[in-house]
This record gives C-alpha cells, structure tokens and sequence, in this order.
C-alpha cells in the first residue's frame, strides 16, 4: 500500500517464513511489478508456492530481466514495475513490514498514457500509485 506521496513510500508486510522476508532483509531491496489480469494462474501459482521449494521463474515460465536501479529482476510479462529501497523495518506480530521508497518506477505506454487498465486499479493507474517524481512516466 502506498504510505506516502513525497517521498514516495509503499509498506507491504511479509510473513517472517517467506523467502521474500529473508531475500528482502538481506538485500534492503524489492520491486513491485503489477500483474495484468491474464497473469492471474501464474500468480496465484507464486502466490501459493514458496522460492524455498520451487523456482517460480521456472515453474510458471515468467522472465526475468534486470532492473534499473535494484539489483532484483523485474518480471518482464508485469505491466508497472516499482523499485524499491528499503527505508524502514517494523516486526510486527508474525510479519515483518517493510517501508520501501519508491526509487524508479516504469509502466507499459499503453498503461501509463490511459489506455489500458488493470482491473483492480481502474481509472488513473499508475497515477494513484506513482509520485509527482514519476510524473514523466505518464507523459
Ligand atoms: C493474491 C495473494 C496475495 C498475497 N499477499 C501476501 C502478503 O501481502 N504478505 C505475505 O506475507 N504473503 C502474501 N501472500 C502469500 C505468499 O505469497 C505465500 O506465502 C508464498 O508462498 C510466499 O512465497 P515465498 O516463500 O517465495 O516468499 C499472498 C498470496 C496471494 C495468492
């Protein structure tokens, strides 16, 4: 969930059993990338499956590319990509919540001018999500 506008913050909070949790505390990094409704399968297949079993990559045949910035790949079929540092760590009872800036952030053309949407986000995505710094993704 975004948590602040400027500086542009998002806090997700992740199981401390996750292999996120342990990759993200190692790293001090993550990326949101944002799925399109035809991803859903391959998502709900990382989202019910752990990196301490299976290579997720492998598995749902997603790709990996490099990032910009952080040194984790983005998923290369995700329409929007956030990446981020993270600024802040709070435990919380069984999670751990991660407050990560938002240091680069990229979308589809088709997306970031309007004419495309996802279906959770309706309207002005990524505008809602993207800070006045990320302004010229959408221009
Ligand atoms: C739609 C969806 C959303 C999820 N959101 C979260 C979340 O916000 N935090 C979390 O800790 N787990 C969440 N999960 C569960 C994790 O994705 C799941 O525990 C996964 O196996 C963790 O994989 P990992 O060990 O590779 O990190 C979600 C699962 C789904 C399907």
């Amino acid at each position: 969930m975004p948590v602040s506008k400027e500086p542009p913050l998002i806090a997700c909070a992740i199981g401390r059993g996750a292999y996120s949790c342990k990759l993200i505390e190692s790293t001090k990094e993550f990326i949101v990338n944002v799925p399109s409704k035809e991803l859903k399968p391959k998502i709900y297949y990382c989202g019910s499956h752990s990196g301490y079993q299976v290579d997720k990559f492998k598995e749902t045949g997603l790709t990996p590319q490099p990032a910009r910035k952080v040194k984790a790949p983005i998923i290369d079929e995700c329409v929007a990509h956030m990446e981020c540092k993270v600024k802040q760590e709070i435990e919380t009872g069984d999670k751990n919540l991660f407050i990560g800036e938002v240091i680069e952030a990229y979308a589809d053309e088709a997306l970031a001018k309007g004419e495309r949407n996802v279906e959770y986000a309706k309207g002005d995505f990524p505008r809602k999500i993207y800070a006045t710094r990320f302004r010229w993704v959408l221009d």
